[in-house]
């Protein structure tokens, strides 16, 4: 009963969420010229969500190197994620923005980190930082989760935002995602990155506007 209160709530932080377990548990089949698809019940995961901190850095280091070893969703190869940008995207963000993760039995399965860029002509910007969920746990709605928790905290606490930006490759599932969070395209960046396949990857830049926005600049 609490728990289905915390979710009515939509509490930002420290609230308790469930999740369906594992996207592969459709089984196949086949005989003579007939294809059956059974779909077995997938076990459900509790897991909580709430504002990340700095004592995160290690488990977050090891949750974006896992992420970004399946090719296709971040942008940073493993090797890329170095201490250096761990330290500089999570100090950003607790200075300058939002973090929010989702844990599961002690561990981080979950974050998204969106920041303001240090120049003031875009200090209404939500601009940096990605979301990432651990391939174990994806497809059960734990990004939608984290994601819509940042978007209301923005809501609630951040008048001075107007826009959440991301890019994403334009291969990415993600987008669907985006859009159902309520991300609208802004157009396309041809060509712009190389993809995991070594082709040339356009890439769409997407936002979200915050409805409770007060310029207070103009008053
Ligand atoms: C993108 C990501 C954060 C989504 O988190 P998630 O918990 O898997 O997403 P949810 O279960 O809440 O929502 C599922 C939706 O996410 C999208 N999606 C993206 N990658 C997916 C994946 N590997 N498995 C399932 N859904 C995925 C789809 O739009 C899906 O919706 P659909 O069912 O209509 O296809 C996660 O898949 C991930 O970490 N991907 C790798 C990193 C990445 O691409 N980050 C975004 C960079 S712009």
């Amino acid at each position: 009963m609490k728990l289905m209160l915390i979710m009515l709530l939509g509490i930002t932080t420290g609230s308790v969420c469930s999740a369906a377990r594992s996207t592969t548990d459709i089984a196949y089949s086949t005989s003579a010229n007939m294809k059956v698809r059974t779909m077995q019940e997938k076990p459900k995961i509790e897991y909580s969500v709430r504002n990340g901190r700095a004592s995160d850095r290690d488990d977050l280091k090891a949750l974006y190197i896992k992420v970004a070893s399946i090719p296709g969703g971040l942008v940073r190869t493993a090797e890329e994620i170095t201490d250096q940008y761990i330290d500089s995207t999570l100090n950003a963000a607790l200075e300058r923005g939002i973090i929010i993760v989702a844990e599961y039995q002690g561990k981080l399965i979950g974050s998204v980190i969106k920041y303001r860029p240090t120049i003031k002509i875009l200090s209404h910007v939500l601009e940096e930082g990605s979301v990432l969920v651990d391939p174990e746990y994806q497809g059960m709605g734990i990004g939608t989760k984290i994601y819509t928790t940042l978007l209301d905290e923005v809501k609630e606490h951040h008048p001075d935002v107007l826009r959440v930006d991301l890019r994403v490759r334009i291969t990415n599932p993600a987008i669907r995602l985006y859009e159902r969070l309520g991300f609208k395209k802004e157009g396309e960046f041809k060509e712009l990155i190389r993809g995991a396949t070594g082709k040339l990857e356009s890439v769409i830049p997407m936002t979200w506007f915050n409805p409770n926005f007060k310029d207070t600049e103009l008053e």
